[in-house]
């Protein structure tokens, strides 16, 4: 099988809509019914979701745990995460790649198991890849999709720069999950 790969010369926002577009056409060519999407503030998945209108394919957006900014703040305002609820399924959960062990970490130094994992998914692969694997895992986890191939979209701090085709896994059968396909990524990692 021949398969195209786009790469961005840097991480960033700045391939967002690139990276949205190549995500719904090679949804619409394998038949994909989700696309798992991370947006902190909403704009990346307002974006998404505009994208996918009249078509066969549901937009999960994944957002930061209350909090991550601010104790008992969320990072995306209500006027827009109502928008978005009108459209797509909302998950907001603990993070699945820090979890309690970012407390731990933070208090006492070190590192745990699983933030390994997500460093070393980070430097190899870079932060868009990294988020692909962690929110579907959280997708997955809070019911929004099932396990079934679907596509997953994550970005450098904001916006989008990588697309995925991922087989999605439960946090309990971590490496069952499996990267089928990469459909975009920066050549740059950092
Ligand atoms: C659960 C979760 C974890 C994330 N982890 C990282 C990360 O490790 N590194 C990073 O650069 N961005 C991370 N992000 C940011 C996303 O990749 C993405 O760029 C951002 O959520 C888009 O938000 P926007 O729609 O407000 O632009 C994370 C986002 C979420 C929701």
């Amino acid at each position: 099988m021949l398969s195209e790969i786009w790469y961005f010369e840097k991480p960033g926002k700045q391939n967002t809509e690139r990276t949205l577009e190549l995500a719904v056409k090679r949804a619409e060519e394998l038949g994909i019914r989700y696309i798992v999407v991370a947006s902190s503030t909403g704009e990346t998945a307002l974006k998404l979701i505009e994208l996918v209108e009249g078509k066969n394919i549901k937009p999960v957006v994944v957002t930061y745990h209350r909090g991550f900014y601010r104790e008992g703040e969320d990072s995306m305002d209500k006027s827009t995460e109502e928008r978005i609820r009108e459209k797509a399924i909302l998950v907001r959960q603990s993070h699945i790649l820090s979890g309690l062990e970012r407390s731990i970490s933070r208090k006492l130094g070190g590192a745990s198991r699983t933030e390994a994992i997500a460093e070393a998914l980070r430097s190899l692969f870079g932060h868009g890849l990294k988020v692909c694997v962690e929110i579907t895992i959280m997708a997955a986890d809070s019911g929004a999709i099932p396990i079934e191939e679907v596509i997953a979209v994550g970005g450098r701090a904001r916006g989008a720069d990588t697309a995925v085709v991922i087989r999605p896994a439960h946090m309990n059968n971590f490496f069952d999950m499996q990267i089928k396909e990469i459909i975009c990524i920066p050549r740059e990692k950092r």
